[in-house]
């Protein structure tokens, strides 16, 4: 059975202290997670330690940072390398999200090297992908989220892309408050994971997450996560506020 996830996306949120207080809160809230789900908290670097002690005993959940460099290492002040978070015993990475394709210049070539430098070590990239409205206008959205995954991913030999988790988010959804509808997210991700099986076989195609992401919040989770091919979400706004975040926890499937 595949993963249910539910990921945090803190984004550039929260002191310290708020950032301990949520996890505390949310951690606290005793909810009870099955084998096939998992909680995961993508937190702002300097915080990735504090949020790995807390989550510690807790078999469901993990920690992720936001980014990564691409090179191994060297003389690029200010940036952070794979192997630095992995050595924080942090286990995932997010990649590609479309705030940094937007505002970094991420482009598909770049984020392949950021996918191998992560799989390298030991990191499991929460790859994001996903088109703007204008091409959702076109009604080329998906000719153009495929292609995204088959630049960045589809060079990785099927044990190092069977550890990928897809995040589908629609750029036209994020943070605007405007879903995708239920339907819409479905159709992305069977089209995405009839993709992946063209290229690596229907088994692990099967066995892959595909979280959605865009204004998922407590009260349109269920619905979207029941979705056959929608495999939890990941959650920028709403996984600020504990509550949310613990009413779109208990949606996973
Ligand atoms: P949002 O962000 O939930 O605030 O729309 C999602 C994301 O960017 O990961």
């Amino acid at each position: 059975m595949r993963q249910q996830i539910a990921a945090a996306n803190w984004k550039m949120n929260l002191t310290y202290k708020q950032g301990k207080t949520l996890l505390d809160e949310i951690l606290n809230s005793q909810i009870i997670l099955e084998p096939h789900k998992k909680v995961i908290f993508a937190v702002p670097f300097p915080y990735l330690r504090m949020a790995r002690k807390k989550v510690k005993e807790r078999e469901n959940y993990a920690v992720s940072a936001q980014n990564c460099h691409q090179l191994k290492s060297g003389a690029y002040t200010g940036e952070v390398s794979a192997e630095m978070i992995h050595s924080m015993s942090v286990g995932y990475v997010v990649i590609g999200h479309s705030e940094r394709r937007a505002y970094f210049n991420e482009d598909d070539s770049l984020l392949a090297e950021k996918v191998n430098i992560a799989l390298d070590n030991h990191l499991a990239p929460i790859f994001c992908c996903g088109e703007s409205l204008p091409i959702r206008e076109a009604g080329t959205q998906n000719d153009f989220v495929a292609q995204q995954l088959k630049n960045s991913l589809f060079h990785l030999p099927a044990e190092q892309m069977q550890k990928i988790i897809i995040a589908y988010e629609p750029i036209w959804a994020i943070g605007t408050g405007k879903t995708a509808s239920s339907q819409q997210a479905q159709d992305m991700h069977a089209w995405l994971r009839s993709v992946i099986a063209k290229q690596y076989g229907q088994p692990l195609a099967d066995n892959i997450s595909i979280l959605y992401g865009g204004s998922v919040k407590g009260s349109n989770a269920a619905e979207i996560f029941a979705q056959p091919d929608v495999d939890g979400g990941l959650v920028g706004g709403a996984s600020l506020n504990s509550e949310e975040f613990a009413t779109i926890i208990k949606a996973l499937k």
